[in-house]
């Protein structure tokens, strides 16, 4: 098992293959995971295998125009979709966002197969950890599968900051902890406490058979909607610090957590890599566009003139140190070519907002999960 306790490398081509190695070496006591993907030939449609391992990165990719996708229809087959991502709920007049398909450079996905997917996992419970970009992936996830297995029974139920969707015939349950900054906040007498390093909050992920953890975008926030007043590193108070910074001695606690926590034989575990938000047109090479409102198209081709978000190395870096595996899902470089995918002036807030953080669905997310189901089928 020695091989497994190097998931991450900065070289994408490396890091899948050595991925695919330790989900090869996990899946023998775990998921019976194959070192090899089902893959439809684009051109003649007929099944082949093929790996996807040495030559293929999958995050590496464009995105090409599928009239088959999107792969389900929000207002008809997801009846519990959220407002907030709801976006053809909301008016969203332009469809094309949701006809593209992922296409990696050089290797093709299976397509999501829900009915796979809960054989799968029966018996297994899998949890996204995180803030609302976990809901955004979780919630896409259950609409997937439930509009491609429309007879299989369903039970949500929350309780605190955990909502539970159960396929009950399969006794798969797919979770949600909201926990923004993975590490913990604590009422003291002072005020609210960010504890860089103190992660009790962990106590809910233990022994889960899949997790999916993400958090960054709270980590930015300031004045009314930041939900701490000191940050707490050692024994020493801080009235505030470089965010970035506080985001990397987050991340170390929680790959520390991870070390001294995780299971690899009964625990898989990913990182929903930093999801972009587009709020400024010169990075894509528009400088007039108001935002992302009125973006009805994808950036063609596979570069994002503004280049990778800074949290992006920082997470890299920390997910290198972590000893047990870690597949990191790396969505960043896919979704800035989305542009075109967030809800919005069809968000929650309506027209008097503009979300172009969240994605709308079906849309980007469902992406993430497809490749998930690829990592993991
Ligand atoms: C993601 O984008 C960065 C910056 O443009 C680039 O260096 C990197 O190779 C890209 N990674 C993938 C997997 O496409
Ligand atoms: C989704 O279903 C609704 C209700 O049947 C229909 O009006 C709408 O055109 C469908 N939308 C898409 C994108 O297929
Ligand atoms: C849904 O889950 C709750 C909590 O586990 C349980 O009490 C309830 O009986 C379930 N309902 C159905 C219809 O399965
Ligand atoms: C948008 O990005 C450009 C290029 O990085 C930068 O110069 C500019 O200040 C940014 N604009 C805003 C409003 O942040
Ligand atoms: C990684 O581990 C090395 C050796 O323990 C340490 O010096 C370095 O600061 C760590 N870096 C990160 C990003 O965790």
């Amino acid at each position: 098992m020695d091989m497994g306790r190097r998931t991450l490398s900065p070289d994408g081509a490396l890091l899948l293959s050595i991925v695919v190695l330790v989900l090869a070496l996990e899946g023998s006591s775990q998921w019976g995971i194959e070192a090899a993907a089902e893959v439809r030939s684009s051109t003649s449609r007929r099944r082949s295998r093929r790996t996807i391992g040495a030559t293929c990165d999958v995050f590496e990719g464009r995105w090409v125009m599928e009239p088959s996708y999107p792969l389900y229809n929000a207002s008809e087959s997801c009846p519990f979709i959220e407002r907030e991502f709801s976006c053809l709920r909301n008016g969203r007049p332009d469809l094309l966002y949701t006809h593209y398909r992922w296409q990696p450079l050089n290797c093709n996905l299976a397509r999501f197969d829900g009915q796979a997917f809960l054989e799968r996992l029966r018996g297994k419970t899998v949890m996204f950890v995180g803030d609302s970009l976990s809901r955004n992936q979780w919630q896409s996830l259950t609409c997937m599968i439930h509009s491609s297995v429309p007879n299989a029974k369903y039970n949500v139920t929350r309780q605190d900051d955990v909502s539970t969707f159960a396929f009950t015939d399969y006794g798969v349950k797919i979770m949600l902890d909201r926990n923004v900054f993975l590490v913990d906040v604590v009422k003291e007498d002072i005020g609210r406490v960010l504890k860089l390093d103190s992660i009790l909050g962990g106590k809910l992920w233990k022994d889960l058979d899949m997790l999916i953890f993400n958090t960054w975008h709270w980590w930015n926030r300031q004045g009314p909607t930041q939900p701490w007043d000191y940050i707490e590193v050692g024994k020493k108070l801080y009235k505030d610090m470089d965010r970035m910074a506080a985001f990397e001695m987050a991340l170390k606690t929680w790959g520390g957590w991870v070390d001294s926590n995780v299971d690899p034989s009964k625990s898989t575990v990913f990182f929903q890599g930093i999801s972009p938000s587009h709020y400024n047109g010169t990075l894509w090479g528009e400088p007039k566009a108001k935002r992302c409102v009125g973006q009805k198209e994808p950036l063609l081709g596979s570069t994002y003139p503004g280049g990778l978000p800074p949290a992006v190395g920082v997470l890299k870096s920390v997910l290198k140190n972590i000893t047990k595996p870690v597949t990191l899902l790396d969505i960043t470089n896919l979704s800035l070519l989305r542009k075109d995918g967030h809800p919005s002036i069809y968000g929650l807030s309506g027209r008097t907002g503009t979300d172009c953080i969240h994605w709308c669905l079906a849309g980007v997310p469902d992406t993430w999960n497809e490749i998930l189901y690829n990592l993991i089928l």
